[in-house]
Parts: structure tokens; sequence; C-alpha cells
């Protein structure tokens, strides 16, 4: 074989010349590089050359030892022979990929091997080299692969930093507002200040509360959940406070209360706008001495225990009106979370669709399938009245009964817009408003009675949340009990 033959077997990309500047010559000692091969004199004068060229070189004489080396110490570049004893270049390349798929392998072969070489790059590495090679002709080789991996590096860097960005504990939004949002939670790491967080059902508030539960000192303690519009007004200071035995009439035993069984970690008021005065006034006096005092008690308990509440009522006005104590209003509105209604931030949805997908995708062991452009155009514009919880259930729904790789319109199943004539019947009838109304208590009350009165699982088949099961029941004054009927309810 002449010199110029073995220049032509030794690179797979002859157009370029080992004349040709090398990207990142300046760099190199930024380099670890691993050179595996039993033959001593080969390995011996590798490691110089490398050396030479400004690269931080290590070098083993087994498969094996090349193994276990790189379980500990990921290498940017491994150049590897293929023909060893025992452990031969192809099991060492397998290994290679599984444990660090970054490294890029560059494997050297004998002439007349080719097929094992064919067979190194399908299985992942980035070239190889026929032996005997030129020296300039294998640094050329190793020079291309490394600019390769420091730009993907590069880009994998770019892709976690664009995750992180539109992504705190599970929250995840790229629009303006929620970019604040996931800034305010990031800045209150670590905090022990009171959140109120408001927004219409079905924005996140709960999960904005549990992110900034998870991310305090206090994740590993309880993360506690009040509907305090749930609790009967009569027995709410008990229910939160606890309260001891013989203080009134039923109190047959001492209870805990919620507040007691939060201790050390966060509890979450929502619906805070339901509490009644008196709960208000001990809420109050908590928030200010950390002391809280059971019904029928005189001695104070002190409590560690960080608050979060939340509302979709206006707070502002039930100060106005008098249902609101205003000092305990200032008090709860240090730090406000407000999470607006998707419709008001759509640029969230392409970034919240993709997420479900694959969130669902992944649940499921399937394969995250495509959305279709008019489906994406229908997400983009719908409305979306049940806000990031609706979003969520039609992808949920999607993902789980779509047929083939593709979501298509018809798969997204979303109610169809009302027809005009619809329209007219209902404005003469005391309005659209009205009309959906009526429409929305009897899908409530027939799903109560599927469930005999469970309201958590209707809730779940209506897709909200039980807190907004629970308000529209008390909306549409919608009488708890176990057998419903929807003529006389
Ligand atoms: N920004 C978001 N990123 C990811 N998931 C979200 C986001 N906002 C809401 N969700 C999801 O939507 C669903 C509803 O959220 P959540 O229960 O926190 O709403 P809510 O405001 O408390 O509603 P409600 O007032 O009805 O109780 C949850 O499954 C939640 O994980
Ligand atoms: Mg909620």
């Amino acid at each position: 074989m002449t010199g110029g033959e073995k220049i032509a077997t030794c690179l797979r990309f002859s157009l370029f010349g080992r004349g040709d500047a090398a990207p990142g010559g300046s760099s190199r000692n930024m380099f670890n590089i691993l050179v595996v091969e039993d033959q001593k004199n080969m390995r011996e004068s590798l490691v110089i050359a490398f050396k030479r060229a400004g690269y931080h070189v290590e070098s083993v004489e087994s498969g094996e030892m090349a193994v276990k080396l790189q379980k500990t110490h990921a290498f940017d570049l491994v150049i590897v022979d293929l023909k060893m004893e025992a452990m031969d270049g192809l099991e060492v390349l397998s290994h290679i990929k599984r444990d660090n798929p970054s490294t890029e392998i560059i494997v050297m072969t004998a002439f007349g091997t080719i097929d094992s070489a064919i067979m190194a790059m399908r299985k992942g590495a980035y070239d190889y080299v026929t032996k005997p090679f030129q020296l300039p002709d294998i640094l050329s080789v190793i020079e291309r692969a490394l600019e390769k991996k420091r730009l993907s590096d590069k880009a994998s860097d770019l892709q976690k930093e664009c995750k992180e960005k539109y992504k705190f504990e599970g929250v995840v939004g790229n629009s303006p507002v929620m970019m604040r949002v996931l800034n305010i939670l990031m800045e209150l790491t670590n905090s022990e200040s009171t959140v109120l967080v408001t927004g219409e059902s079905g924005t996140g508030k709960e999960l904005v509360a549990r992110a900034i539960h998870s991310n305090s000192r206090r994740s590993d303690k309880p993360f506690v959940v009040v509907n305090c519009g749930a609790l009967p007004e009569s027995l709410q200071e008990s229910e939160l406070f606890g309260h001891v035995m013989g203080s009134f009439t039923g109190a047959v035993k001492d209870k805990k209360g919620i507040f007691l069984e939060a201790q050390g970690g966060t509890l979450f008021l929502d619906e805070i706008g339901e509490v009644s005065l008196s709960s208000q006034v001990k809420l109050l006096r908590f928030l200010q001495n950390g002391e809280i005092r059971r019904v029928g008690d005189n001695k104070p308990i002190n409590l560690d225990v960080r608050v979060i509440v939340a509302t979709n009522k206006d707070l502002d006005v039930a100060t106005k009106n008098g249902s609101f104590r205003k000092d305990l209003f200032y008090r709860l509105n240090v730090i406000r979370i407000h999470l607006p209604p998707l419709r008001e931030r759509k640029e969230d949805i392409p970034v919240l669709t993709n997420y479900f997908v694959n969130v669902y995708s992944n649940k499921l062991g399937k394969k995250p399938p495509e959305i279709s452009g008019e489906a994406i155009s229908l997400i983009q514009n719908y409305p979306w009245p049940g806000n990031v919880r609706e979003l969520e259930n039609v992808i949920e729904r999607s993902v789980t009964l779509v047929r083939g790789d593709k979501i298509t319109v018809a798969d997204l199943a979303l109610q169809s817009p009302l027809s005009t004539d619809d329209m007219d019947i209902m404005s003469e009838t005391g309005g659209i408003r009205a009309a959906l109304a009526l429409q929305e208590r009897k899908t409530i009350i027939e799903s109560l009675r599927r469930c005999a009165g469970n309201r958590k699982q209707a809730a779940s088949n209506l897709g909200i949340s039980t807190t907004t099961l629970w308000r529209k029941m008390k909306e549409y004054q919608i009488i708890p009990k176990t057998s419903y009927n929807t003529e006389n309810t």
C-alpha cells in the first residue's frame, strides 16, 4: 500500500485534508481523551502524540479497564482499538455509549476489517481510522469529533436552560406574566412569608402553593390542603384550631385541629374568602405571634406552620362589604401571586400542550404523538373556560385515545361552539348565561347522581376540582345528599 492509499483509507472524510485548520485548537487542553489499546508501543506513541497536541490524555491496556474507568470519569473522547483480547472495542463502545452518551468514540481497525468498523459507526462511533495511519490524520479526526461534541454540549446546555426557564417545580409557562410568576417562585425559595394566590378555577393556584412548599425548608414536612368553604361555619373554628373535650355540645373528646396537623409544614387555606369572622380573628393572631388557642382552651399553643392562602374571589371587595377583616387582608396580601386566566396568556398554550403531551405519553409508555396543524390552531384559539385544568384534561384524553401517531381535531373532542339557532332560543328565555348555568346545574346534578353523591368522584368525572364543584353546588343551591334526582333538587 502506498502512502497516499494509507491516508485515503485512514479518513472517511478525505475532503478535510491535514492542512485544514481544525476548530478549537487553542482550547485543546479543556478536553480529556482516553486511549484504549492493548499493544504497548502503539498505546505509548499515541499518548505522547496527543499530549504534544495539547490534550489531557489517559490510557489503559484493556477493554475492561476502560469500562471501569469511564464509570467514574467522563471522557470527551475515547479512541479504542477494535481488536483486543477478552473485551473487544465494540463491547467497550456499547458500555461507554450507555454510561456516557455524550462521549465521542473513534475506533481503530486493522486493514481488512472494515465491516466491524462500519458496525461500530452504527453503534454510535463518531468515525474510524484504519491502521496503519499517519498522525496528522488521526489528529484531524479527533479535532472534528471534539468540535461536534462542543457544539452538541452547547445545544443541550441551551435546551436545559430553556427547560429550566419555562418550568419550576412542575409550573410551566413562558408568557411574560408566567415568567414573572416563575421568578417570584424562585425568589421565594427558603422564604417563610405568607403568600396570597389568586386566580380563576383551574389556573394553578394549588400547584403554585405546592411549588412554594417543595422549595422551602419544609419540603419533607406535611403540605395540608383545606377548602375553608367546605367546612360548615359552626364547626370551622374547631376544625381549624381544634378543641378540648366538653367545650361545646358534641365535643366528646379532644380534637387536634388542622393547624396542629400541619406542624412543621405548610398549610394551604383554599377559598380563604369563606372563613368566618371568628376564625379570621384566630388566623390573624396566629400570623402575628405564631400562637393558636383551641376552642375551650385558654392555654396558647406555639406552632411552626407556614400559611399560603388562595381565593378566586375579589378580597378587596369582601373587605369593603365587611365580610373580610381589613387587617387580615393586609397581613395576607404581602406577597400576592395572581394567575390570569389562560385566555389572557395564550403564549403559554403551546408549552403547556407540549408538556402535557409528554407527561401523559410517558405515563402510558407511548411515543408522544404529534398534533395536526388544525388541532394546534383549535387549541390555540379555544377560550378554555376551565383554564389549564381543562387543557390538561383534553390533552390527557386525546393522548390516551388517539389511534395512530397524530392527534387530530376529532381526537380533541372539544365542545363544539353553539349554533346561532341555539343562541337565539337562549337569549329569548333569559340570556345565554342563564341557559348555560341551567345546563351546568343539570350536568352537575347528573354527575353527582351517577356517583351516588361522591363529590370527589363527580368532580373528577366532570374534570373540575372538588373545590370548584363545591363552589358551583353552592352557587346553584344543590344540596348535598346521597341520592340525586334532577326533578326535585
Ligand atoms: N402553569 C401550569 N403548569 C403545569 N400544570 C398546570 C399549570 N397550571 C395548572 N396546571 C395543572 O392544572 C390543574 C389545575 O391546577 P390547580 O388545581 O392548581 O388549579 P386551581 O387554581 O387550584 O383550581 P381550583 O380553583 O378549581 O381549585 C392541575 O392538574 C395542575 O397541575
Ligand atoms: Mg384549587
